[in-house]
């Protein structure tokens, strides 16, 4: 059947080089197709498909020759169908329609097939062939390392989640893997950490190790420290342990967690853990961003469970993706049905409506005061008929002014949320502080300019932050 066609300007056209099969463009062969144009001779319609991310342009799918003809004779419109390819590979269809007039070189298969693949790992050594002209033995010598990688990759993120205490069923659900592959796989993993601990004993550092393994960091070090007490983790780490309630650190420990707007640093995480957890023990971040939590509770030896709006399966697989969501007057809900309950909830929310623009827009950074306040009323109920009576909770915020507006002696008691107003949220939802520990953020991030002008103001800053530890008996 004739498909359908329709003219197009040559100048939506584009070229897009990561769908474009072969290494470049046959420049001869341009030439023959300009002049047979000028005699009159009609080629096939081109193929082309939107371009992503382009409005109201095409990207080439068959016809680069003919394109670069119709241009160079001064057309202003092609004849082309313009395809919707539902989820098929461009790339592979791309392949398939280079190679009706002519094969792809040794060099162009190896490559495409390398490419489709990376793109999409769970293409099969079958399908790309078909695409590319070859057989699939070919095609699995081509993409062998590749796979390999991948594989190893996926026994990486199976090794971190197990570690990290999350159930299979759960591994299974996030990895897209069935259950039994996940059982068999944990089964055969002896072997890595074995080769791991090895180089560690011959002296290499964590990093070096976790480099050579394609292992992160934090993963590293829970092999490393395996056995040691918590003091000893902390002194390994080079972590001073804070003997007193005033916590203060002036970087981030970047060795753990993603640059994440609102990161806070490792050793505050590991602070939290040590003084009000020990080691197996199962944390649970609701809100987990740059995952700080899970991996100071690799390097400290504690289970953690990890959610955030969020998704990021490649590099941050234990994060499983949820939002909290209370928008439609939506009951807030558990993310997970498990006889399990966590011992401690290490919840570090957005403070109000700051970074709210490096946030998602349904953070709940983007709601107003009052519906923030309500959420987080909301949030302590559900937690407390989620937990076990001994759960401990470690709220982090600060207090929030609108200091850049105002200098300190116009602000007003309405217009800001200040440490207590938690406290009494929270003590009405059945939860009591027993600890408020001083951990403020670094006064570093503000620049000289930014001082001079609060100076000139009378802007009196916001640099206060809040670790509330709260139990559930009065
Ligand atoms: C202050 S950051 C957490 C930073 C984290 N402790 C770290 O050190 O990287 C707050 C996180 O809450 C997440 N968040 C905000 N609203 C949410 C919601 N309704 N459901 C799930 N996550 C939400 C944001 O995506 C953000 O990553």
């Amino acid at each position: 059947m004739r498909q359908q066609t329709t003219k197009i300007p040559v100048s939506s056209i584009i070229l897009d080089e990561t769908i474009y099969p072969r290494k470049g463009i046959d420049h001869r062969r341009v030439g023959i197709f300009s002049e047979n144009i000028r005699d009159g001779f009609t080629f096939d319609p081109i193929e082309v498909e939107l371009a992503p991310d382009r409005p109201n342009m095409y990207r080439l799918l068959d016809g680069a020759h003919r394109w670069n003809a119709y241009k160079s004779t001064g057309a202003a419109e092609v004849e082309a169908i313009v395809k919707n390819l539902e989820g098929d590979d461009p790339l592979l269809y791309a392949a398939k329609k280079a190679i009706g007039p002519r094969q792809l070189t040794e060099e162009e298969a190896r490559d495409t097939a390398r490419r489709a693949y990376t793109g999409n790992s769970s293409l099969s050594s079958v399908d790309i062939g078909k695409a590319i002209g070859r057989a699939r033995r070919t095609v699995d010598e081509y993409i062998a390392d590749l796979r390999a990688v991948k594989l190893m990759d996926r026994n990486i993120k199976i090794f971190c989640m197990h570690r990290l205490g999350i159930p299979q069923d759960r591994m299974a659900k996030r990895l897209g893997m069935d259950q039994k592959t996940i059982h068999y796989r944990l089964g055969k993993m002896a072997a890595p950490p074995n080769s791991l601990n090895s180089d560690l004993s011959k002296g290499f550092t964590v990093a070096q190790v976790a480099q050579k393994h394609g292992w992160t960091d934090p993963m590293v070090w829970s092999l490393s420290l395996e056995g040691k007490s918590d003091r000893d983790r902390f002194r390994e780490l080079g972590w001073g342990l804070r003997t007193w309630d005033k916590w203060e650190w002036n970087d981030c420990d970047k060795r753990f967690g993603d640059e994440w707007p609102g990161r806070i640093p490792a050793q505050l995480a590991a602070h939290i853990l040590k003084y009000f957890s020990k080691p197996g023990d199962l944390i649970l971040d609701p809100m987990a961003g740059g995952g700080v939590t899970p991996d100071t509770c690799l390097a400290l030896d504690r289970r953690c469970w990890s959610f955030d709006m969020i998704d990021r399966l490649e590099t941050r697989p234990e994060i499983e993706p949820f939002t909290w969501d209370t928008s439609s007057g939506q009951q807030l809900s558990w993310p997970v049905s498990s006889k399990e309950k966590p011992d401690l909830i290490l919840f570090d929310p957005p403070y109000f409506d700051k970074k709210a623009a490096d946030y998602d827009e349904k953070s709940i950074s983007n709601l107003p005061k009052k519906e923030y306040l309500e959420f987080l009323e909301t949030f302590f109920v559900l937690m407390k008929s989620n937990v076990k009576k001994k759960t401990r909770l470690a709220f982090i915020n600060a207090d929030w002014r609108d200091f850049q507006h105002t200098p300190a002696s116009e602000e007003k008691y309405k217009s800001g949320i200040l440490i207590d107003d938690y406290l009494d949220i929270l003590k009405r939802t059945g939860w009591y502080h027993t600890h408020i520990i001083q951990a403020p953020m670094s006064s570093q991030r503000f620049n000289a300019g930014v001082v001079s002008a609060m100076q000139k103001k009378n802007i009196l800053g916001v640099v206060s932050r809040y670790v509330i530890i709260l139990n559930q008996e009065e």
